[in-house]
């Protein structure tokens, strides 16, 4: 009998391919930037941060869809709505909390149950590649709960109390940590269900350490840093003038 004759066997239902989501936290008011707008919502290039972070998130190909937490208030969500109507993909807004944390559990709550992998990225990263979206995502798909891109440490770094030295760290050890950072969704999940809402972490694989989860890092990018400051600004100015 050739295959073809074997009664029709009914083919396996496969399960539905997880997605990819990205929540942005944009809700901070970027003081160290000087007094005005919310910091993701100040100009770069013409554009708010949060805009460039987010199209870079909807032309990294493995992300399905943008979840951005907003500066809390109406104003808040329906000025990041406005600024998100024209772009593709799938964008959605939820009002931002008053701590970072706060606002990547708010988001988080709100994703559909088929995202299964869970980046997320600070707005304020305004300039991280492509790429280096692919690389966090594809190291969450290969089966690391967490992942963090990560640059070494240039400059010596030192432990004070006040204006006295206390230590000296081993820089060798040390690494600046960026942003996406990438987790299988139930990981970030249990670790924001476990974080203490009065002493919130700065980033959310400091949740997953505290559960006693590995982090993973993968290799970071210089345009990936996190625009805080004035001079930050200026050198991001540069970098899009660079690259235009
Ligand atoms: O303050 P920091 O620079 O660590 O903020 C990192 C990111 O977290 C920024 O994109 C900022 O908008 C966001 N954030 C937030 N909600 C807050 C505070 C900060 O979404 N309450």
């Amino acid at each position: 009998m050739s295959i073809s004759e074997h009664p029709a066997a009914a083919p396996a239902a496969r399960p539905a391919p997880s997605r990819v989501a990205a929540i942005v936290p944009a809700a901070g008011k970027g003081e160290r930037l000087g007094p005005g707008v919310p910091k993701a919502l100040r100009e770069l290039g013409g554009l708010p941060l949060l805009v460039h972070a987010v199209r870079t998130l909807i032309a990294a190909p493995s992300v399905d869809l943008v979840v951005v937490a907003a500066p809390p208030g109406p104003e808040g969500v329906t000025r990041v709505q406005q600024l998100l109507a024209d772009l593709p993909g799938d964008t959605r807004v939820v009002a931002g909390g008053a701590s970072r944390q706060e606002s990547v559990a708010l988001a988080l709550a709100t994703l559909p149950a088929d995202c299964s992998v869970v980046l997320v990225h600070d707005a304020a990263r305004a300039l991280t590649p492509v790429d280096l979206v692919e690389a966090v995502v594809g190291a969450v798909r290969s089966g690391a709960e967490a992942v963090i891109p990560v640059l070494p440490v240039t400059d010596t770094i030192k432990a004070v109390e006040g204006d006295l030295v206390i230590e000296t760290v081993d820089r060798s050890r040390l690494r600046a940590v960026q942003t996406p950072q990438g987790f299988q969704r139930d990981v970030l999940a249990q670790a924001h269900a476990a974080a203490d809402p009065y002493a919130p972490a700065t980033d959310d694989a400091g949740l997953v350490e505290a559960l006693s989860r590995p982090v993973r890092t993968v290799p970071g990018h210089a345009e990936a840093f996190k625009i805080t400051t004035p001079f930050d600004l200026i050198l991001a100015e540069a970098v899009l003038r660079r690259r235009r």
